[in-house]
């Protein structure tokens, strides 16, 4: 498992003072709509500067016609992150538009599909989608699987179903993770750590329960220890 923490703070220099308090861990780093509206390209190139071996995930969860999602994910790849993520549902035609397109680049990001987003319950979730969430996100993970991508973003209770259904090495990157039962904010299918390595999540996303806390260095120690265990 490797941790990936959410900069969601409202400002530039809080999330440049997170991760430079948390420098000496080579852990992943996500970069969200608000901050990469915000920040953009320097923000992300200041990331590196803190710490060269963080990895960089930027969760834009593209969500368009094929060849703008492809034109978006050259650009994406072009800013030398690690790691970015698309709607599955924005079909089986525009995932390979984005993966063809990335073919050109030989160290291209990872790339994966959300596939039901860990603050939906089931009744909002059918409401849009028409079936269970455990339903749609193997359709979809099938459907990312099948379309090349690396992975999917779920939550940890639909990780163990989409290895069975895809393949072990099929990513699971699962937000929603509250590492020891700590306070589940809007999220509503949240996990600990220990369930999640249970399910065999390949990156547990955590925002609020490292950002929010009074030691967020202490906190990720304490998160790494476990995911050691
Ligand atoms: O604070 P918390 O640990 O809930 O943060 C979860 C992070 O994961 C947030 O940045 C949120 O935008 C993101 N996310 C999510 N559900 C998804 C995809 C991303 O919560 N399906």
């Amino acid at each position: 498992m490797k941790l990936s923490v959410a900069l969601d703070l409202p400002s530039a220099d809080e999330n440049i003072a997170l991760a430079t308090s948390l420098a000496e861990y080579d852990i992943w780093m996500k970069v969200g709509f608000r901050s990469y509206i915000r920040d953009g390209k320097p923000f992300i190139q200041a990331l590196k500067e803190i710490n060269p071996n963080f990895k960089i995930f930027l969760d834009l969860k593209l969500y368009d016609i094929p060849n703008t999602m492809a034109d978006a994910a050259e650009e994406i790849a072009k800013l030398g992150i690690d790691m970015f993520n698309i709607h599955a549902s924005a079909g089986v035609v525009a995932m390979r538009a984005v993966m063809q397109r990335l073919e050109q680049y030989p160290n291209r990001p990872l790339v994966l599909a959300v596939t039901a987003l860990t603050s939906f319950d089931e009744e909002n979730f059918q409401a849009i989608y028409e079936k269970s969430i455990d339903q749609k996100a193997q359709q979809f993970a099938k459907m990312s699987y099948a379309s090349g991508l690396d992975g999917v973003v779920c939550s940890a209770f639909e990780s163990r179903m989409i290895k069975n259904a895809t393949s072990p090495n099929f990513l699971t990157l699962c937000p929603g993770i509250r590492p020891f039962g700590e306070d589940a904010g809007d999220q509503k299918r949240v996990a600990t750590l220990d369930l999640a390595k249970q399910e065999g999540v390949d990156f547990p996303v955590i925002g609020r329960p490292i950002y929010k806390d009074s030691n967020p260095k202490e906190r990720v120690e304490k998160i790494l220890e476990k995911i050691g265990e």
